[in-house]
């Protein structure tokens, strides 16, 4: 008999999660407005609002943690932090700082001007917002494959060529660089190719412009090439990543999703006049160059991390988690975005509830209906989260209404995406009775996800 494929890690420390019942449920989320933000964690039996921040670190990740170095300055920790991604990605200058958005911000307020144009594959809201922030705009150059959710093309998030191109062609005295998310977060977790990577740094060296990359989830893109790329099959992740990264002149990093820590980010780059302008940056927004808003601990527990996450026993483990779930939605027919991604299952909530208007809603619907159903949160990708139009402040319907499943690495077991996919199933065979969803009663200007107010019609 063959062995079955097994978790390539155990469990020593336990986080105790409590079961609520239908009742309770549909009381906590009329108290919260119907905004799953604004539920207690407490209320929730698996959270799957997302993958930043919410992993389990190993216990190499806590024993780094008791290391650290708090000096304010040239912190071994720093050394490590900085060896570790001069080793696994190949950059030479680093600069430390809490966040994702955080490292957008340093490197933007030097990249960054009014009237830029950022092409690039689905930008991040944050990237997008720090690109807005500064009245430049993100041409969204993404191959139109990644908009059919029924369609399996193995590298959704790679960049079309000919988009680029025109845009290059016709403004490319108003191009700071080209940004590639790896994986593509926006589209569904969907990573790009080397091939594609390769193809646009030629275009980016005719043109003499740079190549950021967005890396949160760099490790979980190079696991996609490693099984799904043509010449691929026999290279080590460590090899894959080095390539990813050789086609870059500088990264951005949420250390929150491929570190597999609860909080850090950072900037690497090549060029040294890049370096010592961001460095400006980062001590007025982040912190000294050599910690940038976190401990010594968080350093040490990044470094150690980053080789984690560049073990394919543990991407294997990983990613195969998010098929596991996504294969039984898919085999209860159930409408997801195929192929299934790297870090989440998203649900094409349209084609699920096709009886509820785009007007009331239909990803949040959906998301309410699975926490009430199961203590499940997900997370609406939808016609909220899209916001009002800035002039015309009409709402915004995007082309996919989806309800994002993101699966934080290395918490739950096999056991609870059964419980998330029968949760799902239970509303899938009652989807003709629901036919309506909400109202917004309250909402923020801006980024009104997080704190918008709903009412049932
Ligand atoms: N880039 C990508 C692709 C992201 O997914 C995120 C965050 C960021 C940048 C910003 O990083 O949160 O550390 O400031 N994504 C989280 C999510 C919030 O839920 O997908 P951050």
């Amino acid at each position: 008999m063959e062995l079955p494929f097994a978790e390539s890690f155990r469990i020593k420390m336990v986080e105790p999660i409590r079961r609520t019942t239908r009742a309770e449920r549909e009381q906590f989320i009329r108290e919260a407005k119907f905004n799953l933000f604004n539920l207690k964690s407490a209320n929730v039996f698996i959270d799957l609002l997302t993958d930043s921040g919410t992993g389990a670190m190993s216990d190499r990740q806590w024993s780094e943690m008791m290391l650290g170095d708090e000096s304010y300055a040239g912190a071994s920790s720093f050394f490590k932090f900085r060896d570790a991604i001069r080793d696994i990605m190949g950059f030479e200058y680093v600069l430390p700082c809490h966040q994702g958005r955080a490292a957008e911000n340093v490197l933007f307020s030097v990249l960054v001007k009014e009237g830029h144009l950022v092409p690039g594959n689905s930008h991040f809201d944050t990237t997008k917002g720090h690109i807005e922030f500064r009245k430049a705009k993100a041409v969204d150059c993404t191959i139109d494959e990644a908009f059919d959710t029924t369609l399996a093309h193995p590298f959704k998030g790679n960049i079309d060529l000919v988009k680029l191109e025109k845009v290059l062609a016709e403004n490319g005295d108003r191009v700071p660089f080209i940004i590639f998310t790896i994986t593509c977060n926006s589209s569904g977790g969907q990573p790009v190719s080397l091939a594609n990577m390769k193809a646009v740094r030629q275009l980016a060296d005719k043109y003499g412009k740079k190549i950021v990359m967005d890396s949160a989830r760099f490790a979980e893109n190079a696991y996609f090439i490693k099984v799904r790329e043509d010449g691929c099959q026999n290279k080590s992740i460590r090899e894959i990543v080095k390539e990813m990264f050789s086609y870059a002149d500088a990264i951005t990093m949420s250390a929150k999703k491929d570190a597999i820590v609860n909080i850090g980010g950072f900037i690497a780059m090549r060029d040294k006049d890049l370096f010592d302008k961001a460095s400006v940056f980062e001590i007025i927004y982040e912190g000294y160059i050599t910690y940038g808003g976190l401990a010594g601990r968080d350093l040490n527990a990044i470094a150690r991390g980053l080789y984690e996450a560049t073990e394919f026993d543990y991407l294997e483990t990983r990613v195969r988690q998010v098929e596991y779930l996504g294969n039984k939605l898919m085999a209860m027919g159930i409408p997801i975005q195929q192929p299934v991604g790297g870090h989440a299952i998203f649900v094409d909530a349209k084609r699920f509830l096709p009886n509820v208007r785009k007007e009331e809603f239909v990803a949040q619907t959906l998301a309410v209906h699975l926490y009430v159903e199961a203590g499940v949160r997900g997370v609406e990708i939808g016609a909220i989260l899209a916001d009002r139009d800035p002039v015309t402040r009409e709402n915004r319907y995007p082309e996919l209404e989806l309800m994002r499943l993101a699966i934080p690495r290395r918490v739950y077991t096999n056991n609870h995406m059964d419980v998330v996919a029968a949760g799902l199933k239970n509303i899938w065979d009652r989807r003709s009775t629901i036919k309506t969803g909400f109202k917004i009663v309250r909402e923020a200007p801006i980024m009104r996800h997080f704190t918008v107010e709903l009412e049932k019609i």
